[in-house]
């Protein structure tokens, strides 16, 4: 088997290659003048590749089908790490399209296995009939083993993700509640804990507009003495990142399912393993 690095997930791709020993196959990718993707994979004659490429916008998409349709006829393993458009995984009006089934249509047609890492909900993977979630909450855990920080999560319903992460960590952990002062003011503040003086981390699976973890950092940065924002999807929309430093984040981390300067948690031995096992 061969590894092919899309266009988004290069370095996360070499990182794989380092830990398996598979080699990358050469691919050519190139943009025409009127923005149209052309793709090439230089040698296709293996039998079996497997393709690596997150997915944060819609060009990841089309070089996706473009590599999967150049690998026609092969074993293929698409492997997204990030995968997009899984926002949208119902109708939420009549008529509107249920973009992570296209999504998932699309990759299932050609490729016989599919990995990601941390899909949105239950709901985005129950559209796809062959794909392996695997999950890099450990990886955040581990990261700040031995840490004297408390982990928060956003809602109640992110504390399991949260408590995962704090249980390998070895550390804390509390959710953050809305609380309604009056009729203009809520009051965003951990259930439980006391975070005076504290570090705090914002531990959330995804920061795309970064609203989520803004609009709680902008309550707690008079209380803890510093604040960390980690994620497992560093989609960062926008002027995402700014927005977070401004707003008291100190730090913000992500891993390199989504390739930027702050994906610095790696999940390449999560895939390297499973692609060793399942080839
Ligand atoms: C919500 O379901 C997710 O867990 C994240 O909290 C959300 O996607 C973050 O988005 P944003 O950074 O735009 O607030």
């Amino acid at each position: 088997m061969k590894l092919i690095a899309g266009p988004s997930s290069p370095l996360l791709t070499k990182r794989v290659a380092k830990r398996t020993g598979l080699e990358i196959a050469g691919v050519t990718y190139r943009k025409f003048p009127d923005g149209e993707i052309y793709v090439r994979v230089d040698d296709p004659e293996d039998e079996s590749f497997a393709v690596i490429n997150s997915m944060r916008s819609a060009d990841d998409l089309i070089y996706l089908m473009l590599i999967l349709d150049a690998l026609n006829g092969k074993r293929v393993f698409a492997i997204i790490p990030y995968m997009g458009y899984a926002r949208q995984d119902r109708a939420f009006l009549s008529g509107e399209a249920v973009s992570i089934r296209a999504v998932a249509r699309m990759i299932e047609s050609s490729a016989e296995r599919v990995f990601t890492v941390n899909i949105h909900s239950e709901r985005a993977k129950g559209h796809f009939r062959k794909l392996r979630e695997l999950d890099a909450m450990e990886r955040i855990g581990e990261h700040y083993r031995g840490k004297d920080v408390i982990m928060l999560s956003p809602d109640r319903g992110s504390l399991e993700r949260v408590r995962k992460a704090a249980e390998i960590a070895g550390c804390d952990f509390d959710y953050l509640e809305k609380r309604r002062i009056d009729a203009e003011n809520v009051e965003i503040t951990p259930k439980n804990l006391e975070i005076e003086n504290r570090e705090v981390v914002i531990i959330d699976d995804i920061i795309s507009t970064g609203g989520t973890v803004v609009t709680a950092a902008s309550q707690l940065s008079d209380r803890a003495s510093r604040i960390e924002a980690a994620c497992i999807h560093g989609v960062f929309a926008g002027n995402a990142l700014n927005r977070l430093y401004t707003s008291g984040v100190s730090e913000v981390k992500a891993t390199d399912t989504v390739e930027s300067q702050v994906s610095i948690i790696s999940v390449s031995d999560i895939i390297s393993e499973v692609l060793l096992n399942e080839i």
